[in-house]
């Protein structure tokens, strides 16, 4: 039996790496939602989005082959800090072989990460058992089920008037409500939202005043093209008054008639039922759901080398 050879990818391998993905992405057993594109297109324009891999996609990547062909890949994106890193793949056309070439790919992927890395997440459909069984076994702890939802263009809009972008003066309420409302480890600390705004990132706040009453965060995504509601929050005191409803057709508004873009698309968890129900009205359906592996280095590196 020969043994996969796995190695940095190279420029070369683009057209080879997506139409590998967007093979195995075809099927939800071996999708990875990172990169969920199912077309070779698709995973090319990806892999070549400036934002995501600023450094260059071949940079970030590692890749699996026997006799040439390519039979695993993985790689990693980092954010703008290189703190934390989410995990595109591993996506593994090897059923036999699939932990033993699974924990070599993600050796070597954790190889190449700068030692500023403190958090990696995947996030896998739920449906790919083999991926989530895996990253479970290395240490990984698996999060709530998250639905992926995307809403088509549609226009018009409804008539309420759209709400502004968050003010200084609430900056201070802001960062307070984002950190009680979304207090997971994985969620963007509300001073990198406030110093990423600009033309693709807004931030567009409900207040009374002084006294701020919610807001949301929505950005671009360049592959797919899209607006991405990334946080949308009402004060608890003064939900249930059509707030969040606003905060959202702000959003959407901004993302089909501002940024002209083709679809929005958010993800929710399984257990916000509230805001399912809300954006279910808003004209979001559901795409995939996933689950997100969460692992903080340095545990990972002794997870995968000490084995
Ligand atoms: C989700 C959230 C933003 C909704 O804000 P809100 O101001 O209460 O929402 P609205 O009053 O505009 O409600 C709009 C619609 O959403 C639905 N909805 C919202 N919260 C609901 C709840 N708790 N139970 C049932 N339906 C709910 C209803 O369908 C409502 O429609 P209706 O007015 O016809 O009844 C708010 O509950 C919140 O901040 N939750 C915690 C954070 C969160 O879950 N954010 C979403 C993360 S993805």
């Amino acid at each position: 039996m020969t043994l996969p050879d796995v190695r940095p990818a190279a420029p070369g391998d683009l057209r080879a790496l997506a139409a590998f993905v967007a093979r195995m992405n075809a099927a939800p057993a071996g999708q990875s939602l990172h990169c969920a594109a199912n077309t070779p297109a698709g995973v090319r324009a990806a892999l070549y989005d400036r934002e995501t891999f600023p450094a260059g996609w071949e940079r970030a990547f590692v890749v699996a082959e026997t006799a040439g062909e390519i039979v695993g890949a993985g790689g990693c994106q980092l954010d703008a800090a290189g703190d934390q890193g989410w995990l595109w793949g591993p996506w593994i056309d090897d059923p036999p072989g699939w932990p033993f070439l699974a924990l070599v790919l993600l050796d070597a992927l954790f190889d190449r990460l700068p030692r500023s890395v403190r958090r990696v997440e995947a996030f896998l459909h739920a449906e790919n058992r083999a991926g989530l069984r895996f990253l479970q076994s290395r240490g990984f702890s698996l999060g709530a089920l998250t639905h992926l939802c995307v809403a088509p263009r549609t226009l018009p809009l409804p008539d309420a008037e759209p709400l502004s972008p968050l003010r200084p003066a609430h900056e201070i309420a802001f960062a307070r409500l984002h950190a009680e409302t979304f207090p997971a480890r994985g969620s963007t600390p509300a001073e990198t939202l406030l110093t990423g705004r600009d033309d693709e990132h807004a931030i567009f706040a409900a207040a009374d005043g002084l006294r701020l009453l919610g807001y949301v965060c929505v950005s671009v995504n360049h592959a797919p093209c899209e607006g991405f509601v990334e946080y949308l929050a009402v004060r608890a005191n003064a939900r249930g008054r059509g707030i969040g409803a606003r905060l959202l057709q702000t959003a959407l508004r901004w993302t089909f008639e501002d940024r002209r873009l083709p679809q929005a698309a958010l993800c929710v968890s399984e257990w916000r039922g509230g805001a399912r129900r809300l954006y279910e009205a808003a004209g979001f359906r559901l795409h995939a759901s996933g689950i997100a592996a969460r692992l903080s280095p340095p545990e990972c590196y002794r997870t995968v080398r000490d084995s």
